[in-house]
């Protein structure tokens, strides 16, 4: 496996695995590799003949506040994860290679609609930042097929809409969500729990998986089933934010006749917040 820091290098070996009229995929972390994001490796190798990692904590994601500083960075443990999952190449840029003119007055890719609402109401800019970085991502790497994992619901939606509305020539696949046994959602966060918090958890899994399966025997008072959800989650000792019901193409809220359904929640236990969304089956309908 290559490991290379800066877009020149980047640029000209991926030009030499073009002439040689192979396909690139791309799997953006922010690294501290778990599970879920080898699974995005796997799917990836399955996509294309060549397999781009990028491993790059985006400063611009983060919020005032937030853990931006204290996010776990384990660069070797990923090259060493990534190297036996045969990924062909780990990029791992500084932050000047991704941001030459500072974090400040520089140019953003807004996605309206999709990017508003839920994660984006406690988290203002959040998916402004993603969608800058992942563009600049596209752009440096002009990957044929880029995979992000579902449990960022609210981000694909996004990405998905910014590769619409801007020609981006890429296509995105989303990865279903990889689950500890009892049902909680790997994420680099969740190192953040006590054991205690660790062991409450998975009930914002079995939460949603509540909802959902409401939904699925045709209830359909959405306010009520999102409202008891959220007295759930306070009450197994999360800090709920929202619990969400709604359109699985464009996040827009269930009300009616839509189609395909999704529940997503976000929810504070301690340090951590946690996020998880569970699809609802249409067979329901
Ligand atoms: O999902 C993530 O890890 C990040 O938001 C991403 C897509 C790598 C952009 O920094």
């Amino acid at each position: 496996m290559l490991f290379l820091n800066t877009i020149a290098d980047v640029r000209s070996q991926l030009a030499a695995w073009r002439r040689a009229g192979e396909q690139i995929a791309l799997v953006p972390t922010m690294g501290n590799l778990h599970d879920g994001h080898l699974r995005l490796v796997d799917t990836a190798r399955n996509l294309a003949e060549r397999v781009v990692v990028s491993v790059f904590v985006n400063p611009t994601q983060f919020v005032q506040g937030e853990d931006f500083d204290s996010y776990p960075r384990t660069p070797e443990q990923d090259a060493e994860s990534l190297r036996e999952r045969g990924a062909d190449l780990m990029f791992m840029p500084e932050e000047k290679e991704i941001y030459p003119r500072g974090r400040e007055g520089i140019s953003f890719v807004e996605v309206p609609g999709v990017s508003e609402g839920l994660c984006g109401s406690s988290r203002p800019g959040h998916f402004r930042g993603v969608a800058t970085v992942v563009l600049k991502l596209f752009n440096i790497i002009q990957p044929d097929v880029a995979l992000f994992g579902e449990k960022d619901f609210q981000q694909l939606a996004v990405l998905r809409r910014m590769v619409v509305d801007l020609s981006v020539p890429v296509e995105l696949v989303g990865v279903p969500t990889v689950r500890e046994s009892d049902g909680l959602a790997m994420s680099s966060r969740n190192r953040y729990l006590s054991p205690n918090e660790r062991q409450k958890a998975p009930a914002l899994y079995r939460t949603l998986k509540g909802v959902a399966e409401c939904l699925e025997s045709g209830e359909r008072d959405i306010v009520t089933l999102e409202r008891e959800a959220m007295a759930r989650l306070a009450g197994a000792g999360f800090e709920p934010e929202y619990v969400s019901v709604r359109c699985a193409d464009d996040l827009a809220p269930a009300g009616g006749d839509e189609g395909a359904l999704v529940v997503l929640a976000a929810a504070r236990l301690g340090r951590a917040r946690l996020i998880d969304n569970l699809r609802v089956s249409s067979d329901s309908k």
